[in-house]
């Protein structure tokens, strides 16, 4: 939270809401952070191109798209590493297909499941469907 203070002023004319989707409003600050690691996302997956041809890429395929999608969407409200909390969002590193599609598709936890944090924060995300065997694989390579 102290990295949106460090912030230059001239990122700060959102009070309107001008940068968030409809339907999807967060507090300011949080908008900041999220494109900051927008960008900190692009270098790292540029990093990652360049590795191609080179040594290869660490770690499977999917987990590697999965990691787009969590530093782009994700790291919002959860933290860089997953197996720390984040913001808002607690630790999710390891955690089940099961439980991510749960949250992120129906913004509800499985049958019988404590939640690591009490809330309903976190909005759904719907159009990630598709992606979410992706985020699942990244999650489980980078659990410690
Ligand atoms: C707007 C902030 C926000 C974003 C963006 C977000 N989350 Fe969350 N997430 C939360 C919060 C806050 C919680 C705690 C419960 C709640 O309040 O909904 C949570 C809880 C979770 C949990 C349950 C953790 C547990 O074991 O109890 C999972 C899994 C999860 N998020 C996955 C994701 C994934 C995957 C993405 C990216 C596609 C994502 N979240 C994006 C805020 C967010």
């Amino acid at each position: 939270m102290a990295r949106s203070f460090q912030l230059p002023t001239l990122l700060r004319n959102d009070e309107h809401g001008s940068l968030a989707r409809p339907g999807f409003s967060l507090p300011h600050w949080t908008w900041h952070s999220r494109v900051v690691h927008f960008a900190a996302a692009a270098i790292t997956a540029t990093t990652l191109i360049g590795c191609d041809d080179g040594e290869g890429p660490t770690g499977s395929e999917a987990a590697q798209r999965g990691k787009t999608v969590y530093m782009s969407v994700c790291i919002a409200c959860h933290n860089g590493d997953p197996n720390e909390d984040g913001t808002l969002g607690p630790a999710i590193a390891g955690s089940s297909l099961e439980l991510i599609a749960a949250k992120v598709l129906r913004a509800e936890y499985p049958e019988g499941y404590e939640p690591k944090r009490a809330g309903i924060i976190m909005p759904k995300f719907p159009y990630l469907e598709g992606k979410l065997p992706d985020v699942t694989a990244f999650l489980a390579e980078v659990k410690r």
